[in-house]
């Protein structure tokens, strides 16, 4: 899909030539005196779009118009929910007619913030996942044309909408691959590709570095699948050589079948998606190779199948982290937390000004905060600060989450230096609490994307998140002053 952006006044919009025309009305419209304004003049007069938010009008070949398709959009003040609701329900109702050419046009200047929802909501609807289908066919939309007043300013916004979709759909793509098709060998190749772009390196490590490395808790959880492991690290160099980059750190498990302490037969498919911390690293790197930022990146990525097996670990096995730390498994289904531990270990040599841990860890948070925002953990405030503020330029909601150190109470062990479970309450803390144990080196947050980073049932799919949220976290650090 490629996007444009466009001056409002240089066109007439009942001119435009596209397959769907797509404009965003609030009350603050003013008529003018051309074709379009009269007709939506008529039409809000005659009661046939409502002034009111949700309100649509869906109108075939309007006479005197270019385009076959015209929509109008009554999106009330322009609140960026309406609007996201507005382009999602809008690009469905098109998505029949298979248009090549869609235009979206903004009579009042929306935010950055507002254009970069209509975006995304834009190619969230038309999404079409086809790399296992034998016949799919794939998105029907080609080109994009947005029709703003002020052009000038929305361009940093409009390129950073652009790559950041680019980024969500890598995301999407290796999320939603089935985990024959997402094995760690590949997502590794699929890092490596991303090494042919501007600015980024790639290096990846098997078995046997790993095991050199002392990575023994993340080689514990591999150790059940004849899969082999692999350890990723990517790195995005736009920044100075003494300037201390944000080490990402994602999660992948490319499929988690719960190892010994198995998981209940329905809805494990899921446990395809378990590697989307990972996705979502892969998919920041594609979009930071389009922005370019002046900072520098490094991406961690463990990635390994927890399942069960002759050789799989055994619930109460002990096992040395790189750290030194011996962790007790009690629970071989909490092993995200044991391949991000050795990975935080690893990134300390990279002196990090952060480091952001990304993973789909635990089913407790998906209770505590549902699908809508990630949670997150942090003691550094400053760090908080930036999450929340990238999480509502983005639209890409967190929410923080508590560390104090009486929710590591259930982590003792009468057999290492710590379990690798606690009992169920807060289950998303205690895991945190855990990872916070080899977070000591650096200032370091956790992003739990249990609940974010997929949907179940009918829309059954990845997400893309949280790659809005962390591109704009690292974009605001490009600029004079700001350290991380
Ligand atoms: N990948 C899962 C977390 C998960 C569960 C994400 C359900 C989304 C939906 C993780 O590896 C896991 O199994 N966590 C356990 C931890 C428990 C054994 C302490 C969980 O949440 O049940
Ligand atoms: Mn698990
Ligand atoms: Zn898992």
């Amino acid at each position: 899909m490629n996007f444009e952006l466009h001056s409002l006044h240089d066109t007439d919009l009942a001119l435009e030539k596209t397959d769907a025309l797509l404009v965003f009305l609030t009350a603050a419209f003013k008529p003018e005196n051309d074709a379009f304004s009269r007709l939506v003049t008529e039409v809000l007069k005659t009661g046939d779009l409502l002034a009111q938010t949700g309100q649509v009008l869906d109108i075939y070949r309007p006479s005197g118009f270019a385009c076959s398709r015209l929509i109008l959009l009554h999106v009330g003040d322009g609140a960026v929910n309406d609007v996201r609701k507005a382009a999602g329900t809008a690009t469905s109702l098109i998505k029949g007619a298979k248009p090549e050419h869609v235009t979206l046009a903004f009579p009042q200047d929306p935010s950055p913030v507002v254009l970069r929802t209509a975006v995304t909501a834009l190619a969230e609807a038309s999404y079409v996942y086809t790399s296992t289908k034998s016949k799919a066919e794939g998105r029907a939309i080609r080109h994009v044309r947005l029709l703003v007043a002020d052009v000038q300013g929305l361009r940093a916004g409009f390129q950073r909408a652009v790559a950041s979709v680019t980024g969500i759909e890598f995301a999407k793509e290796w999320g939603n691959r089935p985990a024959n098709y997402a094995t760690p060998a590949k997502l590794a190749q699929a890092a490596r590709s991303l090494s042919k772009l501007s600015r980024i390196k790639c290096k990846v490590y098997g078995p046997k570095e790993v095991s050199q490395l002392g990575m023994g808790a993340f080689e514990a959880v591999a150790q059940g699948s004849d899969e082999p492991l692999r350890f990723i690290e990517l790195s995005y160099h736009g920044g100075g050589k003494s300037s201390a980059p944000v080490a990402l750190v994602g999660k992948g498990i490319t499929f988690d079948s719960g190892g010994i302490s198995i998981k209940p037969a329905a809805d494990m498919d899921e446990m395809k998606f378990d590697m989307c911390g990972a996705a979502s690293v892969l998919g920041v790197f594609r979009a930071l190779a389009d922005l370019q930022p002046k900072i520098n990146v490094v991406g961690l990525i463990p990635a390994c199948e927890n399942l069960p097996g002759g050789r799989a670990i055994k619930p109460g096995d002990v096992v040395t982290s790189m750290s030194g730390q011996t962790i007790e498994i009690l629970n071989t289904d909490a092993e995200g937390r044991l391949v991000l531990c050795d990975a935080l270990t690893y990134a300390e040599r990279f002196k990090p000004a952060v480091v952001v841990d990304i993973a789909t860890l635990t089913g407790a948070c998906v209770i505590a905060l549902g699908g809508v925002r990630s949670g997150f953990f942090t003691l550094d405030p400053g760090l908080s600060a930036a999450l929340m503020a990238a999480g509502e330029s983005s639209q890409d909601l967190c929410w923080p989450m508590p560390l104090d150190d009486d929710y590591a109470e259930g982590l003792k062990s009468n057999f290492a230096d710590l379990a690798n479970v606690a009992g169920r309450p807060g289950g998303a803390i205690t895991a945190a609490k855990f990872l916070q144990r080899f977070a000591t080196k650096f200032k370091w947050a956790h992003l739990d994307i249990a609940g974010t980073a997929w949907k179940s049932g009918a829309a059954k799919g990845a997400t893309g998140r949280p790659v809005g949220l962390l591109l704009d976290y690292l974009m605001a650090l490009d600029q004079p002053g700001i350290n991380a």
